[in-house]
């Protein structure tokens, strides 16, 4: 399978924060949970010699690409890629990784959230509406342990799929589509991205269906992020990427969807309350892609970006201060 490219969003500004605080002399890790196209991970050894990688993906397209390209670029000593979702990388650093530990932990953590182009080029991947393709949008498709788009169509209730299409894609027909592919199913499944394509097309009033978003926008988005779990591996990870930190040590999380920046916005308070190991949010208000990225780029428009920094010590509020 080849590997289209991917653009890095918000490349400098994550790599600055990640990095500014790194020794000169001794060796400093990062970890890179969502390794894509690698650009995240490449420039953290473009710039210094002393900088290590360890970066995880569950595409197997990304896998395959990535340890290509730590071969042809003769990075093989500085760079691990891990073949898992993100949610298990805490355990498997400390059960395979005591050099990380041995150099006090993680210098900077990052997080480039959901899919890469890749998967909206790729027909067969069946994340897109622009193309003919199974109706799969799994990030991991060797594997079962996640259902395809089209298992979620074929067999939730009428109840469960607007629900989705309404919590994860604001879609304002949700309720006319769900009922429409309840109907459709029972005269033949739904397998195709096409397929489902022309169903909510003819859902939309005739007025909306060639507006400036292809109707299909928001529930394809909603499928994607059911069908990988998007939000509850997100929450169930960033807490314990923490521990994982130096002193000192940064967590930058690229989010492109109002849902996740949520979940990323909250953790990080919460986690700011909490004393065991205890951060700063260096972000109060999240950084966003300059016009130029945005022209260079048009799908980082929605990405933001959220930092924060393991500590020695909650700094006191001043109570006398008025
Ligand atoms: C936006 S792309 C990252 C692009 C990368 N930063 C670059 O510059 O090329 C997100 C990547 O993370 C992977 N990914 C998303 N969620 C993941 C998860 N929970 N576990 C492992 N990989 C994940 C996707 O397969 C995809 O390749």
């Amino acid at each position: 399978m080849s590997y289209t490219g991917h653009y890095s969003v918000l490349k400098k500004e994550c790599i600055d924060t990640l990095t500014e605080k790194a020794s000169t002399e001794v060796k400093s890790y990062y970890a890179d949970l969502t390794f894509g196209g690698g650009g995240h991970s490449f420039e953290f050894l473009y710039k210094n010699p002393l900088f290590n990688v360890r970066s995880t993906d569950q595409d197997p397209d990304a896998l395959k690409n990535g340890s290509n390209r730590i071969q042809i670029e003769g990075m093989i000593e500085r760079i691990k890629l891990i073949n898992t979702n993100f949610v298990h990388f805490p355990e498997i650093i400390r059960q395979h990784s005591p050099e990380v530990f041995a150099a006090g932990g993680f210098q900077g953590i990052l997080l480039d959230l959901g899919v890469s182009s890749h998967h909206f080029d790729e027909a067969s991947r069946g994340f897109s509406f622009r193309f003919d393709g199974p109706l799969d949008m799994r990030m991991n498709h060797e594997s079962a342990e996640f259902m395809t788009a089209a298992e979620i169509v074929n067999t939730y209730d009428e109840k469960d799929l607007k629900r989705i299409f309404e919590e994860y894609g604001e879609e304002k027909n949700a309720r006319k589509i769900a009922m429409k592919i309840v109907e459709e199913r029972k005269v033949n499944a739904i397998e195709t991205t096409k397929e489902l394509e022309n169903i909510i097309f003819h859902c939309y009033p005739k007025e909306h269906r060639y507006g400036k978003t292809n109707p299909s926008t928001r529930v394809f988005q909603a499928l994607r992020l059911e069908v990988n779990r998007e939000l509850e591996v997100l929450s169930n990870t960033i807490n314990q990427l923490i521990p994982l930190l130096k002193i000192g040590g940064r967590i930058a999380i690229i989010s492109f969807h109002s849902l996740e920046d949520r979940i990323v916005k909250n953790v990080f308070r919460d986690a700011s309350a909490e004393s065991d190991f205890p951060i700063e949010v260096l972000t109060k208000k999240p950084i966003l892609p300059t016009d130029e990225e945005i022209s260079n780029n048009s799908r980082s428009r929605s990405a933001k970006l959220r930092i924060l920094e393991r500590i020695v010590v909650k700094k006191e509020k001043n109570k006398y201060k008025v």
